[in-house]
């Protein structure tokens, strides 16, 4: 897919509004670390813990990490403008159900929010088969507002943080049983080579907490942590695009 200028510009405008808006901001619970995480790609059922449910009865997880030639922010937002994942993610490949009151995204998410995935390839490449989830935001820990009333609205006036976070969890039941699951992303900046330039460090998991259903579900790890992993190469392609397009317009200005 390639993107034109024009849409990435378009999708600026918005991200830019929604930053200077304040999206509503929830920070994760603060007994975890959130910005010291790691995918153990060697042991392919670490697990890490998740705001909603924590360190207790983890049973498995999938773990994609990589970096991000964009700022942590572009990431950020990219993640939670589910309107746009048909334009880049072939794991979930739309994102609908939106409460009536959200009409944009990301501008109009919140904690709390339910939404509705659909997800492709759980049973191989080939295979057509559409399954479908449902999931419910739980933290936007949003990047800072720039300050108000200074010289400029410049992002590097913006105070600095160590890392941005977003997660959902899963409110699907399989077999009538609940899925205890949760999928946090957490974006730490890490310097670029150039001075100030700022990349981000992707770490993006779903814990499965044990269970019946979770068991069950494990059988699938392995299909699942290929998916991740190709969605995250996506989201890469795609920020990176988008980010490249500004820069671009910004030096024609
Ligand atoms: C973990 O599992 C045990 C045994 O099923 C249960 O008693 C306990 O409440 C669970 N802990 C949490 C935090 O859910
Ligand atoms: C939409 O409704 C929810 C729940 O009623 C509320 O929390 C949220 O702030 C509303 N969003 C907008 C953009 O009005």
């Amino acid at each position: 897919m390639k993107l034109t200028t024009r849409t990435a510009i378009l999708w600026y405008t918005t991200i830019a509004t929604a930053t200077i808006s304040a999206l509503p901001h929830h920070t994760p619970r603060d007994d975890f670390d959130w910005a010291m995480y790691h995918c153990s790609p060697d042991d392919p059922l670490a697990t890490l813990p998740t705001p909603t449910y924590g360190a207790e009865n983890r049973s498995w997880m999938m773990c994609a990490e990589l970096t991000i030639y964009a700022p942590p922010s572009f990431v950020y937002y990219a993640l939670i403008d589910y309107n746009s994942y048909h334009l880049w993610n072939t794991f979930v490949t739309s994102v609908f159900n939106l409460p009536p009151n959200v009409t944009t995204t990301p501008n109009d998410v919140y904690v709390g929010m339910p939404m509705n995935f659909v997800v492709a390839g759980m049973n191989g490449d080939d295979d057509p088969t559409v399954g479908e989830s449902q999931e419910i935001v739980t933290v936007l820990r949003a990047p800072p507002s720039p300050p108000t009333g200074g010289d400029d609205n410049d992002d590097d006036d913006a105070p600095h943080y160590r890392y941005l976070m977003n997660a959902w969890r899963s409110d699907s039941y399989v077999e009538g049983e609940f899925v205890v699951a949760e999928h946090p992303n957490i974006l730490t900046p890490v310097e670029g080579d150039e001075d100030g330039e700022e990349w981000t460090r992707y770490v993006s998991y779903e814990t499965y907490y044990e269970g019946a259903i979770s068991d069950y579900i494990r059988s699938y790890q392995p299909r699942l942590q290929v998916l991740f992993d190709r969605q995250g190469g996506e989201l890469k392609a795609y920020v990176e695009g988008l980010w490249q397009a500004r820069r671009r317009g910004m030096t024609e200005e």
